[in-house]
């Protein structure tokens, strides 16, 4: 694949001033190809896009022509383009080439059958195609999730991604599930779409089979209030939505997978790279369920377990001070015992056959080992008030919108996550 010049940015190539100079390149594209590029892992190092020519887009989302974009360290993606460009990369990434191999075009129809079942819908009144994204790790199911919200959010489709990935989630901070309606394609830099119209759950762990009772329940008081945002907006209900899941698919991901796919009475289910898990859940689905293999992307980059582990850090610290170089300031201020009720989740507890009391137990304390009289009882999604003056350092901790009920707190909205030692 041609490339043209590799120069030394100041004369022609970058903004000299106060900026040490950076190398920059252009890469000529031909149509239906794309350049896949890694920003560096340090901090400070930037890489800087811009299209020169033709036309491109970044996973879903039109690339501005002339306009710089900037590269966060460690992100990777890829520029496809459809007519042929040329894009000009300043600074030095770790690894930049361009594919001739790419799924797209496979991508794009899956895009417009979605789409035509929009229409058919529509007209007979009923809720849009609900589509789920499913997959071992690393085979590209946000990607595709971002491409065919962001490919809706062009047509003036206004669908909702339903983020059930509590491991690398990309709305809120880890350990929460969100429903999220989208009006515009993803920000290119970001790569996320706007979060003002969000709606966070809070589970608390980052794989379900932490709490799986938990996970199912939120799960499916998610489903309820996404058919109760249909009949409230047209917009949404003939968007219907695209589900994110996490990459976890043997045992209890699996029954995950199944149960998100009940919950949401999924219309479509693509799955990425996968012969046996299409076989189970055509087994296993109703009949209705479409079951669509698709192949992963050869661009898709595995990352390791310290990469996921570091993602999570960032999106926590992104949550409270911004993206960077971290904009927002938080401040602390106080907040007597007495105004606020302190409870903990999906902890095991034990019951008093008698006298009813609850109190908190280790999780794993087997029935003979506890007292006469004391019996172990599910305490997955129940509420156990915990002493004010503990220190809460066990768990991430969520703030419940004021007018839930004790009985309703585990699948109500988060109102916020505060920050505590
Ligand atoms: N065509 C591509 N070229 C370059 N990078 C890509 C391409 N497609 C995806 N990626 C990158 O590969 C990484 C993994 O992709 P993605 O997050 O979509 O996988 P996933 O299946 O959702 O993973 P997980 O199981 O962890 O949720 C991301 O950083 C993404 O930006
Ligand atoms: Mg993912």
């Amino acid at each position: 694949m041609t490339t043209l010049s590799y120069q030394v940015a100041g004369a022609g190539g970058g903004d000299g001033g106060e900026r040490p100079p950076r190398k920059w390149k252009d890469w000529a594209l031909e149509r239906e190809t794309e350049l896949r590029l890694e920003a560096p892992d340090q901090e400070g190092s930037l890489i800087d896009i811009k299209l020169v020519r033709g036309t491109a887009e970044v996973f879903g989302t039109e690339v501005a022509r002339n306009q710089s974009y900037s590269l966060c360290p460690r992100m990777k993606l890829a520029i496809f383009t459809w007519h042929g460009c040329t894009v000009r990369v300043e600074g030095e990434p770790q690894v930049a080439y361009i594919s001739e191999e790419t799924p797209m075009i496979m991508y794009l129809n899956t895009h417009i059958a979605v789409d035509q079942l929009r229409h058919r819908r529509e007209k007979e009144g009923q809720i849009g195609p609900r589509v789920m994204l499913a997959g071992a790790t690393d085979v590209g199911k946000s990607t595709l999730c971002r491409l065919l919200l962001s490919y809706a959010a062009r047509l003036g489709r206004q669908p909702c991604l339903v983020d059930c990935d509590v491991g690398q989630g990309s709305v809120s901070i880890p350990g929460s599930l969100c429903v999220l309606s989208v009006e515009r394609p993803a920000d290119i830099e970001t790569g996320e779409f706007n979060k003002q119209a969000s709606l966070v759950y809070s589970y608390g762990a980052t794989t379900p089979s932490d709490n799986f009772k938990l996970y199912t329940t939120v799960v499916t008081s998610m489903a309820a209030m996404f058919r109760e945002r249909c009949t409230a907006r047209p917009a949404t209900k003939s968007g219907g939505c695209v589900i994110n899941t996490c990459g976890w698919v043997e045992g209890q991901g699996y029954n995950a997978l199944v149960h998100v796919a009940e919950a949401f009475e999924v219309d479509v289910v693509l799955v990425l790279d996968h012969e046996r898990l299409t076989l189970d859940l055509q087994r296993d689905l109703p009949k209705t369920t479409e079951i669509v293999p698709l192949p992963k992307s050869g661009g898709v980059v595995a990352r390791t377990r310290e990469f996921r582990r570091r993602n999570r850090e960032d999106a926590v610290r992104e949550y409270f001070y911004g993206k960077r170089p971290h904009l927002l300031s938080p401040f602390s201020f106080e907040v007597a015992f007495s105004d606020i009720q302190i409870c903990k989740i999906g902890v095991m507890v034990t019951q008093h056959r008698r006298q009813h009391f609850l109190f908190i137990s280790a999780p794993a304390v087997p029935q003979s080992a506890l007292p006469l009289g004391m019996e172990k009882v599910d305490g997955s999604v129940l509420l156990v008030h915990e002493e004010p003056t503990k220190q809460l350092s066990h768990t991430i901790v969520s703030l419940s919108m004021a007018n839930s009920t004790e009985e309703d707190v585990a699948s109500t909205p988060s109102a916020g996550f505060p920050l505590h030692h």
